[in-house]
């Protein structure tokens, strides 16, 4: 098989792009995300569909695309001489998978089904095997060498598909351990059969023995309702006896509650009769009693009046004894105030006559007070006059008679003498002034002192009258007073005389009164009585009446029982007889019950006994069954045994064979590669990997991270010879998907040239890769660009 070309529309990154593929090593370059692994996983799709997409369908198609526009890959590849054309399509809003096949120009298949199904027929191979074997995806080499070694054996068994011999071996012995389980579990749960007929015979003669039971125990049943049937027709004949006795006994005994109670009622009435009479006779003799009744009552309120008066006498006598008293009293102070007020005129004479004296004393006062402030102010102006002519004399005598004179600026001369001597005569005018004023002075001083010493003598006499001037007063309201209850009190004392005078004689005896009342209180005690007797004696004619009507009824009563009598008597009822059937009858219903009951538990113990016989007949038939089961499960078991050991043979074989040819494939490429500079490459049965070093054997882990990268690589594409070895294919192409990784700039030419090897292998070759330097070691390129518009497109050189 070879890939001839292929046709992208709005597939992920490209919205149209076109590439035939060329043969020989095909490098497919471009920077990262540009669509490189897109155009390789298309090829993928064009065959085998949405399975071998990395995403959903709904994420394939261009998000450039338009809703309406059509996702499509079309692939065109040889094999065997014909021509195939795989068109893969998402259609519509709803993306909805269309694909058809056509072979030489004819279509053979259509749908997606029927696409899928000729695919996998004409390839021979699942997706599963054409990824491992023609397509190394991107990261697969890391995987194989990062990986830890249980987990690189799991992807390698799962590349070589060994792991399907895994897997079924898995549950081979998965359906071989709970078979087991089973087997065990049933085997335990199987029953001895002879034990278990032997239960059935034991149980079946039980059967029989309850059946004879039944049988006799039906009998006694049948004899003894048939006896309780009779019993009771004679017990319904006695209980309607019973009943009518019952009745009429009762009747009896409410006849015979009701005659004792009007007995007992006409009783009470006889003696209340009694008792009635007795009072009529009492009656009688209390009216002799009460003869005198009305008139010593009229006598007792009479005596009241009379003690009413005789206490209103006593009263006024005391009270006038008691005004005529007071008045005397006030009378007597009356005359005492009277001889007290008598020098009264003369006290207020005085007091006048002293008020008007203080007061011509204080005039006179003021008048020689005023006359002393002018001596006074004499005195001082003839002092100051006095010091005035001193100190012209001094002056003048200073200046002396030779001096010129201040005012007029003559020499003084003889005016000297005369002017001393006007001053002098004037000093002496001046000194008997003074004298007289202060003999005026004195003479004032003494009439003053003496006026003063009369005031106070006259202010202390006007006290002292002053003060019984009060007294006067007081004295005088007081007269004034007792004037007005003297004058009261007599008026008083004339009313109460006048009372007493209208009082007259009064003529009273307490004893007597005592006495009169003292008795018509015990006639009254009896009068009282007597109206009760009145009152109560009405009622004896009601009385009598009553009782006639109690003897009637009490009378009809007792004729009434004496016909209840009779008929008890007719029915001849016996209680001891009817007790007797009575209890014989229950002694029969309880036979019956009891009997009825064995029956009912010889009938359950036969369905019970029945019950165990069908369950041990089950017993017995599951036993057999379970012993056919256990038959077939051991054979099956045996089967699976031998199953097991074929798998496991098979598995052995497998990885015996493999690991071989993939063990050379892997050396040969190897050491091709790294030009022998190595001597030997070896897969152990872990599938590590080995290399010779100088004849010494290393685990890969010692190489560097190049070398291992290379020896993975081997490894991969030895795998991709051995799987597309077993298919119909052949080998033709590969697609290496960013495999250089860490390798130096020599180790990419060699694993160039080593792939250029390969060629005689492999038709076509494609290195995916973002590094642009291997272009000129390789024979075609083809570009994935990135356009204006965001788009990839494809450009082979
Ligand atoms: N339906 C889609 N429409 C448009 N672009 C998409 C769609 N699906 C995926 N892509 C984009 O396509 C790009 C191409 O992915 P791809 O894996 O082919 O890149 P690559 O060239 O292999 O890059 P690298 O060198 O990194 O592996 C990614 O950036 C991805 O986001
Ligand atoms: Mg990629």
């Amino acid at each position: 098989m070879h890939l001839r070309g292929i046709r992208l529309e709005n597939y992920r990154r490209f919205k149209w792009a076109e590439l035939e593929f060329p043969d020989g090593i095909v490098g497919i370059i471009g920077n990262n995300g540009a669509g490189k692994s897109t155009l390789m996983e298309a090829i993928a799709w064009a065959l085998f569909g949405t399975d071998a997409s990395r995403t959903s369908k709904d994420q394939i198609k261009s998000i450039f695309a338009r809703k309406a526009d059509v996702c499509r890959v079309i692939l065109d590849f040889e094999m065997n001489g014909d021509n195939f054309q795989v068109v893969r399509e998402l259609k519509g809003t709803s993306l909805s998978v269309d694909a058809s096949v056509i072979i030489n120009k004819k279509v053979s298949a259509r749908g997606n089904n029927a696409v899928n199904e000729l695919i996998q027929k004409t390839l021979g191979m699942d997706l599963k095997a054409f990824m491992t074997s023609f397509y190394a995806k991107q990261r697969e080499l890391n995987a194989l060498s990062d990986f830890q070694p249980y987990k690189r054996k799991e992807l390698l068994a799962r590349m070589l598909g060994i792991e399907t011999v895994d897997v079924a071996l898995r549950n081979l012995r998965s359906d071989k351990r709970e078979l087991e389980l089973k087997l065990d579990f049933n085997r335990s749960q199987l029953k001895d059969k002879d034990e278990l007929r032997a239960q059935k015979k034991e149980k079946t003669e039980t059967l029989s023995l309850l059946k004879d039971k039944s049988k006799v125990t039906k009998e006694k049943f049948d004899s003894e309702t048939s006896g309780l049937k009779e019993a009771e027709k004679i017990w319904e004949g006695l209980k309607l006896k019973y009943e009518e006795h019952f009745r009429l006994s009762q009747k009896r005994s409410i006849t015979q509650t009701e005659k004792q109670s009007q007995k007992n009622q006409l009783k009470l009435q006889e003696e209340e009769q009694a008792n009635l009479i007795t009072l009529d006779s009492e009656e009688k003799k209390l009216e002799e009693l009460l003869a005198p009744y009305e008139e010593i009552k009229k006598k007792v309120s009479l005596l009241d009046e009379q003690r009413i008066k005789a206490e209103h006498q006593k009263i006024t006598q005391n009270q006038k004894k008691d005004a005529e008293a007071s008045l005397t009293s006030d009378q007597r102070r009356l005359a005492t105030l009277n001889k007290e007020l008598e020098p009264k005129g003369d006290i207020e004479k005085n007091l006048k006559e002293t008020k008007e004296r203080l007061v011509s004393i204080e005039k006179e006062l003021e008048e020689e007070r005023n006359l002393y402030m002018r001596m006074e102010a004499s005195s001082k102006s003839a002092k100051d006059e006095n010091r005035k002519l001193e100190s012209q004399l001094k002056h003048i005598e200073e200046l002396g008679p030779d001096s010129v004179c201040d005012r007029c600026l003559r020499p003084m001369g003889s005016d000297y003498h005369n002017i001393r001597q006007h001053l002098l005569n004037e000093q002496n005018k001046l000194e008997e002034r003074l004298q007289t004023i202060e003999k005026e002075r004195e003479r004032i001083k003494k009439k003053g002192q003496d006026l003063k010493k009369a005031k106070r003598e006259l202010e202390a006499q006007k006290e002292n009258l002053q003060k019984s001037s009060e007294k006067f007063s007081r004295l005088e309201g007081e007269r004034q007073n007792l004037e007005r209850n003297v004058k009261e009190k007599e008026k008083t004392l004339a009313s109460l005389v006048e009372v007493l005078k209208n009082l007259g004689e009064v003529e009273y005896d307490p004893s007597h009164h005592e006495r009169l009342r003292k008795e018509s209180e015990g006639l009254e005690k009896l009068k009282q009585k007597s109206t009760e007797i009145v009152s109560q004696l009405k009622r004896l004619p009601q009385v009598e009446k009553k009782i006639n009507e109690l003897k009637e009824k009490i009378l009809k009563l007792s004729r009434e029982e004496k016909k209840i009598e009779e008929a008890i008597a007719k029915l001849r009822f016996s209680e001891e007889e009817y007790k007797n059937v009575e209890k014989s009858l229950a002694e029969k219903r309880e036979f019956v019950h009891a009997t009825e009951l064995t029956l009912k538990d010889i009938k359950h113990q036969t369905e019970m006994v029945k019950k165990e016989i069908d369950q041990i007949e089950e017993e017995i038939k599951n036993t057999i069954q379970l012993e056919q089961d256990i038959k077939g499960w051991e054979e099956e078991q045996r089967y699976l045994e031998k199953l097991d050991l074929l798998f496991s043979d098979f598995r052995v074989s497998l990885i015996g064979r493999i690991r071989p040819t993939l063990s050379r494939y892997a050396k040969n490429l190897f050491l091709e590669l790294c030009e022998n500079r190595y001597e030997d490459f070896e897969l152990d049965e872990d599938y590590e990997i080995y290399i010779y070093d100088q004849g010494e054997k290393f685990p890969i882990d010692r190489f560097s991270g190049g070398e291992t990268d290379l020896a993975n690589l081997c490894l991969r594409i030895a795998i991709s010879l051995l799987i597309s070895e077993s298919s119909q294919v052949g080998f033709s192409f590969i697609i290496l998907d960013e495999i250089f990784g860490s390798q130096d700039t020599l180790r990419k030419e060699n694993i160039l040239n080593a792939l250029a090897q390969l060629k005689n292998r492999f038709r076509q070759i494609f290195l995916i890769t973002h590094i642009d330097d291997i272009k000129d070691s390789v024979e075609n390129l083809v570009y994935v660009t990135e356009n204006q518009e965001g788009t990839s497109d494809l450009l082979l050189q």
